[in-house]
């Protein structure tokens, strides 16, 4: 059957206008909180859903006419964007013949999927993954098929694997989370925070919030993950030393998490990011963000993601400590900040 993903103006604006069965998906950002990287070599990650980070599609289908091939068109709006902007990306090629492949649509499709994405790319957030999933899920809707969750985290990952090369599966399934994630070689499960007051002897749980920052640099997890599997290609010693350092870091701040140890967890971010600046992931400007987030009173930083720019990471205590975290960071250069609630605090979100 052919494909054609040339044609973006699409039924919604031609003769179907307003005629056409409409379908939505939606998913959100991730921000890593430990152990990037070293995922992608089988150790263990903790990561945390950005629920303001929003991402919103909406398939509209329209009959086809004329050859019989199929008819689908992506586009992007957001805040990146000035207008609606085509997407002709290989990788939702590829995500359109998966979902085929795996849903039994024998019909031509013929489909406008406009995508709404308040992430900002190329800055580790998940934009992709994020866009794939809410992708998925309106094709299904629009198509009416019921997709069970292991079936729409293998159509996200391969997109995801046309975007990144080698890519964990971490923001594949991050993007689509409720809870925070200690995620593990394809599988996940939610992080047992322990929150104020929960069990006996319990001395206050985890109360924290992190600060998620802006660089405003662009970074590329795909140069990211190639640079570094060249750097272990010639050097194996070096890559055993990071994959068990982080793997060791990211074990002891879940005990951290569980215990409700906040200063504990904040200096294991610091370390882990002190591991990923030595590997050459992170930049200048995110080092200068990590101090001057350690400065304003935060109890870790990190860089985020992928890395080569993008988005660094904090641990504040309290709200008035993300406070003086943000103002630090937005001293340093940082062009924008979130503050994700986690734990006591998951009540006070956006
Ligand atoms: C990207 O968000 C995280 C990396 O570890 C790549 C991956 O796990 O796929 C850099």
């Amino acid at each position: 059957m052919s494909r054609a993903f040339t044609d973006h103006r699409g039924c919604a604006d031609g003769p179907y206008a307003g005629h056409g069965r409409r379908g939505a998906g939606g998913a959100h950002g991730k921000a890593i909180l430990l152990g990037e990287h070293a995922v992608v070599y089988g150790t263990p990650a903790l990561v945390i859903p950005v629920p303001q980070l929003t991402v919103t599609a909406n398939a509209t289908r329209c009959p086809c006419s004329g050859e019989g091939g199929d008819r689908i068109s992506f586009a992007t709006t957001g805040p990146q964007t000035a207008s609606v902007t085509p997407l002709m990306s290989d990788s939702m090629q590829h995500l359109v013949a998966e979902f085929r492949k795996r849903t039994d649509v024998v019909e031509p499709m013929c489909v406008d999927v406009l995508i709404d994405c308040l992430i900002p790319q190329a800055r580790g957030l998940g934009s992709s993954a994020a866009c794939a999933r809410a992708a998925v899920l309106a094709l299904a809707d629009v198509f009416d098929r019921r997709l069970d969750a292991g079936t729409v985290f293998e159509l996200v990952q391969a997109s995801e694997t046309v975007v990144h090369g080698r890519a964990s599966g971490i923001d594949a399934l991050a993007t689509g989370a409720t809870s925070p994630l200690f995620f593990r070689s394809g599988t996940a499960r939610a992080l047992p925070i322990a929150m104020a007051g929960d069990g006996p002897g319990e001395p206050g749980g985890f109360s924290g919030l992190f600060v998620v920052a802006d660089s405003g640099v662009d970074g590329s997890t795909k140069e990211a993950v190639e640079l570094l599997r060249r750097t272990f290609e010639r050097d194996a010693q070096a890559k055993a030393a990071f994959v068990r350092r982080v793997s060791n870091l990211t074990y002891a701040a879940l005990h951290d998490l569980e215990q409700g140890r906040l200063s504990d967890f904040g200096a294991r971010l610091t370390e882990n990011h002190g591991l990923l600046r030595d590997v050459g992931i992170s930049t200048d400007r995110i080092d200068a963000l990590v101090e001057a987030a350690l400065a304003a009173g935060g109890f870790g930083a990190k860089i985020s993601g992928g890395g080569l720019g993008g988005c660094m990471v904090a641990l504040a205590g309290d709200l008035r400590q993300a406070e003086a975290v943000v103002r630090g960071l937005e001293q340093a250069g940082a062009v924008q900040t979130w503050v994700v609630p986690v734990g006591r605090f998951a009540g006070h979100a956006d």
